[in-house]
């Protein structure tokens, strides 16, 4: 792809509108724009234009495998991307919609084969952050959008991340300061009989579950391994460059790991909750946040992952706690497990 200069436009001043129309415009034209969404930035491209989305593919250097959720701004825009849309659809829709909630359902032939990866399925979303509320309303179209990272790296919670990863191979990044989730949205599918949750979120389990009154399956390890349903799920995702571990949830346990590598020699980084931060001695300290507050420790986690790499080349392993695999606490883990090497 040719290097080109990558505006940033910033919506968080009185330029603001000229911001979102300007982002509309780059996108109508084929570019490719970040933008903020309330769970990462994801990088927007025309979803009905095979080759605006080829873009995407080629600036992330995403394996072309690897199907793309649809943004719509509004309700009315969805009939027309699927074939049919199931009564457990329009509970899940008015439960949680608009947000951090993507639905997978039988596609319709107006959606290119790129977007799906050729499945018979598309993954849809109606993102509630203003911002790119705004821009879909101005843009008139679905907007695919893959987390605005380059391939295998930590998801971009603040601008700032996606100009480190994506600078120069974009048209423009729109500016909207830091994403409220910060993990990537709960992808459910609704293609089968029975709701499959394909990747947890901030929309929980729990959260859907009381909301449909039935049990949503997870896909077991294996099952995932096998026979990936989400293609996605057979990439080592969000990693560091940085050596990452887990360790246990207790600080003795966490500073035996740690004792176990510094004995090798290793220059190690905890990323532990503020509680442990006292207790527990490494070379480096990186904090994940207050311990009962997982909704911020989602928020910072995938910041503290792209910390970790900033303390190069003083660093040879980062060690970072492990969190009950509840609510929030799954997808963080769920993240977590993807992105460390053992
Ligand atoms: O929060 C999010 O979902 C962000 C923001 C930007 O919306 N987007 C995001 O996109 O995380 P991406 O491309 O990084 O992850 C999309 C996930 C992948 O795991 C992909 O395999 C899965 O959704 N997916 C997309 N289409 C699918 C389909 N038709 N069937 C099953 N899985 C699908
Ligand atoms: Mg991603």
């Amino acid at each position: 792809m040719s290097s080109q200069h990558t505006k940033i436009l910033n919506v968080n001043n009185f330029d603001d509108a000229n911001s979102v129309k300007e982002a509309a415009k780059l996108l109508k034209n084929g570019e490719l724009v970040a933008f903020p969404t309330e769970t990462v930035y994801g990088l927007g491209a025309n979803g009905l234009s095979t080759e605006a989305v080829m873009n995407i593919f080629t600036a992330k250097g995403r394996p072309s495998d690897n199907p793309l959720i649809l943004h719509i701004g509004e309700l009315e825009q969805l009939d027309a991307l699927v074939s049919e849309r199931s009564e457990l659809a329009n509970q899940l829709i008015e439960s949680f919609w608009p947000g951090a909630l993507t639905l997978v359902m039988k596609r319709s032939q107006l959606v290119p084969d790129i977007v799906t990866a050729k499945l018979d399925t598309v993954a849809i979303r109606m993102p509630s952050h203003p911002v790119a509320r705004r821009i879909l309303k101005e843009v008139q179209l679905p907007i695919a959008a893959p987390s605005a990272n380059r391939s295998g790296r930590p998801s971009p919670t603040l601008a700032e991340h996606v100009m480190n990863d994506l600078n120069g191979r974009i048209a423009a990044v729109v500016d909207g300061g830091a994403c409220g989730y910060g993990l990537e949205s709960t992808v459910v599918d609704l293609s089968g009989d029975v709701p499959v949750i394909l990747r947890p979120g901030g929309v929980t389990e729990e959260m859907i579950e009381d909301a449909v009154g039935t049990s949503v399956m997870r896909p077991t390890a294996n099952t995932a391994e096998h026979t990936p349903k989400s293609p996605g799920m057979k990439y080592r995702h969000y990693a560091p460059d940085t050596a990452l571990i887990i360790g246990g949830k207790q600080a003795n346990e966490l500073q035996e790991l740690i004792d176990q590598y510094r004995n090798k020699g290793k220059r190690v980084a905890a990323a532990v909750t503020a509680d442990l931060q006292k207790e527990i001695q490494a070379d480096h300290h990186l904090n994940l946040g207050e311990k009962d507050r997982l909704d911020r420790v989602s928020q910072r986690v995938y910041q503290v992952l792209r910390e970790v790499d900033a303390l190069q080349p003083n660093v040879d392993v980062c060690i970072i706690q492990s969190f009950e695999e509840k609510g929030i606490g799954r997808a963080i883990m769920n993240r977590l497990n993807k992105a460390a090497n053992v």
